[in-house]
Parts: structure tokens; sequence; C-alpha cells
């Protein structure tokens, strides 16, 4: 549907047309994402649209059909536009950028691809990448799909202790990553986390490492070889291999509110038909546009809108290895300049603290090619919103807020430029195909306007994912149990007068952490394994930047209790950055007595996270609580802590 690629005008040009399209979509559903499927290359063809069991949770798309990821989004584009670039490689050093036409990732990718056939990867299997924000690690996850094997891409900045448990989950027998990542000029140690990640782990046969810094880093006779050596050696051509729509493409892990993090299972034709779908419409897409998603590939909006949306749709998209504040906050705005952005698709919590610097690091940019500014991953306030439009965006270009998850595949809720009119802070009307539903605490409807509760998706659409990895009953029970039969997003909503959505965050133990979901109970495992802890409760509270900040309540055993405090807390920091990495690290912990319970033994997470965000009052029924005193003690420890925070910090400023 290459030909629907309009010039000047945008895809969808009213909010009737918009309207028009949502209401054909949900009405004939088979109709519409039968002809959205046009956008890909099927090397046969489906015979049956979608097939869905809801009692066992059991979605099927584009059954009978067989196509390849990697050939969609690279191969068929080389006669068309071969030279045209496919990625841009925006470098850690300010000024210093690489080009890859899409021939140039045709050969790189089936380079790859040999090598990983070389060390075994089979169809099916699953490979695990553990990479910096380099042309490699899009090599790699592209030829995994290549192959037919799945990738399961573990975010750079997670410790070796979490990319260990998500290797040994998704049981990849194969791990890509690089000698050292550089990001805003420090360097990361990949292969020396990884060398500890799979130590002793049978599973692992070889370490494929890319050269990023040329540090020297410890290998493996036998197990470990340099990535570039093994493609230098193999050929630029690579055989596909033609997978059913339903294969297995990744696997990508994200916390919940209990338990370990869970593999999210997409595949491949479902998830490839609505990351080009969206990624269409949600960006208003032109053919010569250039896409700067700011995401790191280790998260979905890397996977969705840095790799196989644009490069499926045939775009260019840009590749940045550094961070926003480096060497300065202009960087972006440095970047969209040299390069000519037209869509910036970035996070709340990134123009959060951007908007705090001066202004002159946007304005001094000729920032002229902008059309599209993008957000995700939490709400954005009505103030960063205006900031971004009207600064940033110079007041002329459409403010997509986009909400969506990992289990979406791709964006659910946003408004269309040039078609849905935005209200900051509100993600608007839902993309085509997709019905939210709004279901109050005791599972009824919410129907009509100007309502407020729980967010649900009330049919399913091709990019849903298909189940967590290894573990139905959990695919169904975290998300099908709470609202039977229907799927629960986990966030709060409200629908106003004119029946657009504002998300208002998540209702469950999940915090949402400068965009990133980390769940409470994996904090509160990490700290209570460490020696000096018995019991802890992790909640989160109002963070200027982050959004959600965290704050841990722990009760410490007698034993610690004798040692120094502060070497106490410092070393239960260093255990959560070891177990999960350092976005997990908590802003607060408070040395407790005892944790608020009632008295069946229940923590009362309510009160905690009330005390957290300076709330001192409206705890409710108190009566059941097991000790009502340590609510006391709970605040009282908590002003000493703000107390204490606050002279530091005044401190610093005046020293
Ligand atoms: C959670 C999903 C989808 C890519 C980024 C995060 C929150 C996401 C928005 C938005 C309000 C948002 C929700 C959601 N979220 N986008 N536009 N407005 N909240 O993916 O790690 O799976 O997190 O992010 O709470 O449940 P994720």
């Amino acid at each position: 549907m290459k030909h629907e690629i309009k010039l000047h005008k945008h895809q969808v040009d009213s909010l009737e047309e918009y309207q028009r399209m949502y209401r054909l979509s949900v009405d004939d559903p088979v109709g519409f994402w039968r002809k959205q499927a046009e956008r890909l290359s099927w090397f046969h063809p489906f015979h049956t649209v979608r097939d869905i069991d809801m009692d066992e949770i059991d979605f099927g798309w584009y059954l009978g059909g067989r196509l390849n990821a990697c050939f969609n989004a690279v191969d068929r584009h080389i006669a068309e536009r071969g030279d045209k670039t496919a990625i841009i490689w925006a470098k850690d050093e300010p000024g210093e950028y690489e080009k890859i036409t899409y021939r140039k990732l045709k050969h790189q990718v089936s380079r790859v691809a040999n090598v990983l056939l070389k060390h075994g990867v089979r169809k099916n299997d699953t490979v695990a990448i553990y990479m910096p924000m380099i042309p490699e690690a899009v090599y790699t996850m592209l030829a995994c799909a290549r192959i037919g094997a799945a990738h399961t891409v573990v975010f750079a900045g997670f410790s070796g202790e979490a990319l260990r448990e998500r290797i040994i989950d998704a049981k990849a027998s194969v791990l890509v990553t690089a000698d050292q990542g550089l990001r805003g000029g420090r360097k990361v140690h990949l292969k020396a986390i990884a060398n500890r990640a799979v130590e002793g782990l049978g599973i692992v046969k070889c370490i494929l490492v890319a050269k990023r810094t040329g540090a020297d880093v410890e290998m493996r006779a036998g197990r470990d070889y340099w990535l570039n050596e093994e493609m230098d050696r193999e050929r630029s051509t690579c055989p596909i291999e033609w997978m059913s729509s339903e294969a297995p493409l990744f696997v990508l892990y994200t916390s919940g509110s209990t338990g370990k993090p869970k593999g999210v299972l997409h595949t491949t034709g479902g998830y490839l038909v609505y990351a080009a779908t969206t990624h269409h419409y949600v960006f208003d897409l032109k053919p010569d546009d250039v896409f700067f998603c700011t995401a790191d590939i280790g998260w979905i909006t890397g996977h969705t809108y840095l790799v196989y949306g644009p490069l499926v749709n045939g775009a260019t998209t840009v590749l940045f290895e550094s961070v926003p504040t480096y060497p300065d906050p202009g960087r972006f705005w440095q970047v969209a300049q040299d390069l000519g952005v037209t869509t910036l698709y970035t996070a709340p919590t990134a123009i959060r603290s951007l908007a705090r610097e001066s202004d002159e690091y946007v304005t001094k940019h000729d920032l002229s090619s902008l059309r599209i500014l993008g957000t995700v991953g939490e709400p954005i306030s009505p103030d960063a919103w205006n900031w971004f439009h009207d600064v940033v965006g110079g007041g002329r270009c459409s403010i997509v807020d986009t909400y969506w998850q990992t289990e979406t595949g791709g964006i659910v809720i946003a408004p269309l430029p040039g078609a849905v009119p935005a209200k900051p802070g509100s993600a608007t009307l839902p993309f085509f195909g997709i019905s939210p539903v709004v279901k109050d605490d005791d599972g009824n409807t919410l129907e009509g306007n100007d309502i407020e509760g729980n967010l649900c998706f009330g049919r399913t659409w091709p990019g849903h994912a298909r189940t967590i990895w290894g573990d139905h009953s959990r695919f169904k029970d975290t998300y099908f149990s709470h609202f039977p039969g229907i799927y629960f997003t986990g966030d709060g909503c409200r629908r106003d007068e004119e029946g657009y959505y504002w998300v208002t965050g998540r209702v469950d133990d999940v915090l949402n952490v400068s965009g990133h979901r980390i769940g409470s109970a994996e904090i509160e495992f990490a700290l209570n394994e460490h020696d000096c802890v018995s019991e802890s409760a992790v909640v989160g509270f109002n963070h200027e930047i982050k959004g959600t900040g965290i704050y841990a309540y722990v009760r410490l055993t007698e034993d610690a209790l004798q040692e120094d405090r502060e070497e106490v807390i410092g070393g239960l920091k260093q255990q959560v950055r070891q177990v999960i990495g350092p976005i997990a690290t908590p802003d607060y912990i408070q040395i407790v007595p005892d944790i608020v319970k009632n008295r069946s033994g229940k923590m009362m997470r309510r009160i905690l996270r009330k005390v957290a965000m300076n709330n001192y009052t409206d705890f409710g029924d108190i009566s059941t609580l097991l000790d009502p005193n340590v609510v006391e003690d709970i605040i009282e420890g908590h002003k000493a802590l703000i107390a204490e925070r606050e002279a530091s910090q005044k401190g610093k400023k005046t020293a």
C-alpha cells in the first residue's frame, strides 16, 4: 500500500475521516486488517485473518500465511530504494554520524545471520542480545528474524543477574554483546557483565562480541568470538527462512506487579502489520521522513518504532547512542538539526528534565524540519506538553501523546496528526481496531462519557502479545482474570465529556520510573535477599523528573541494627543495582521498626504510599492494623528522612 503515502496532506485529513475509518475498523475488523496486511510482502498468502478463542485466550492472526520480518524490513526495499538511508547512527560523540543504506543493511544483516548459523543457531532458537545502541545491535535483531530465531533484547542497563535470569528463562544458547558501551563519554563494561551473567551457565554455548571501544576484555577460547571478525569471514547473502504468521519474532521481558519479569511474546505477521500500520498513521508518514525515536532497543518502543515500524515502511530511522544531556542539554536538538529530523519521539521524563534548562539550548538550533513530536511512557503534564509544543515545536508541530504497553505491541491510543485535535495531557482517541473499555472496581463497564475507572481493551488486535513465554496460564491470570474475558492494562483512566482518554497511571504495584516499568515486588525481592534485611516494602512517590520515584521501607535484622546506618543503606542500594540495575535504585530508604500490616498480616501499601507522598492524614480505617502505633513511628521516621535530605541538599548548594 505504498501508494497510500500521500504528499503534502495528512494520512487522515479530518476528524470525520478518522471517525469513519475507526467505525469501519471496529465494525469490520476482518476486512480492515485484511487490507492493512497489504503493507507487508507475503511469501504465501494467509487464508484466515483472525482466529480468536477467548476461553483459552488464544489469538491467531493471518493464519496460513508465511513471511519473514527481515525480508519485509530490508530485502524488499532494495529494488526501489537500495541507496536510501535506512539507519543513521548518531554516535556518542556529538557530530559523528554514520549512514547505512538499505543495501548495506541487507549485506550486514546477512553476514550476521551467517555468523549465527555457523555458531549453531537454528530456526525457533532464541538469541539473547545485550548491546549498546550500535548498528550491530539492529543487524543482530534482523539477522535472528532472517533465520527464524527469536531475539530477546535485554536492556544494557540491566545488571548481570537480571541478564542471567532472562537468558535462563528464554533458553538462549547464544548471547550477542559488545566489549563496552559508550554513553555520554562513559564506558559501560558489557562484556565483563556478560561474563559474570553466564558463569557456570551450561546453556550459553557462544558469546559474540561486537567491538565498540576496543577495550581489552576477557575472551574465553572456544566460547567467545569477535562479531566483526566473524562477519568479515562470511558472505553478504543469506537465504530467508519463511516463517508462519504466528512464529515467535521476539520475547521482551517486562515487570509486573508480582513475581519475576515476564517474557512477553510477539509473533511475526500480526505484530508487523500492527507496527507498520500504527507507524504510518500515528506519525503521518511521508516518503522522506527522518524518524528519531530516542528509546533504547532494550524496550518495546525501540523494537516497534526504531526498528520494525520504520524499516518495514522503508523510512529512515535514527539510532542514537548517547544521552540527552551529553555534552549539554541541547543534544537532541543538535541531532534534529544535523539530520533534518521530521519526527521526534521521546519520553515525558526527558522532556521534563530538558524543559528545566534554558530554552536557548533549543532555540539556537534550526528545527524547521520537525513536523511531528511524539511522547510515550507515562502521562505528560500540560506544562511539559506546552513546552514541547511551543518551544521545541515552535507552535507548528503536531504533538502525539501515544499510549501503549509492551503487551500491546504498538500504539493503541493517540491523536492522528491533522485529524484529531489534541488536548495537553490526553492521549485522546483509540487507534483503528482498538476498543477501550473502562471498568469500575467491581467489574461493571462504565458507559458514556465523563467517567473514571480501570482501562481495559475489549477486543484483540494483530499486535497484541500472544502469551508469556513458557507460561500461558500466567498470561491469562495476569491480564484476563481481574475482569474475566477482557484484557486489563493495569492503568487507570478517565474518559472526558468528549470521549477523550486521560491515562492516570498504574493502579497496580508497578512503578513507572522515568518511563521504565519496575515491579515493587522485584525491588523488595532484591532487598530481602540482603543479609541485613528482615522485611521490606517498596512504594512510589511523585518525583519531579522521574515521574515516579522509588521509596523503600526496610526493617533490619537485629545484627544490622548495630551497624552504621549510612553504610547499611549504601549497601542496600548497591544490592538493588546488582540484582536489577541502576534504574531500580531506591531514591529513599527508610529504616523502620516494623512494616505496617493488618491483623491478617497483609502489608498496608495504601498507608505506606501516603506517607511516602508526605500525606499523613486520610488513612481511612486503621482499626484493623496489627499495631496502629507503627504508623506514628513511620511518619516520624519519614519526616526525619526528608528533613535530613533537604539539609544535605542545601549544604551541597552552598558548598
Ligand atoms: C506503561 C507501559 C509503550 C512504550 C513505553 C512503555 C505507561 C505508556 C503512556 C502515555 C500515560 C503511559 C502506562 C503503561 N504509559 N504510555 N502516553 N500516557 N501512560 O512501555 O514499559 O510496557 O510500560 O507505561 O502506565 O501501562 P511499558
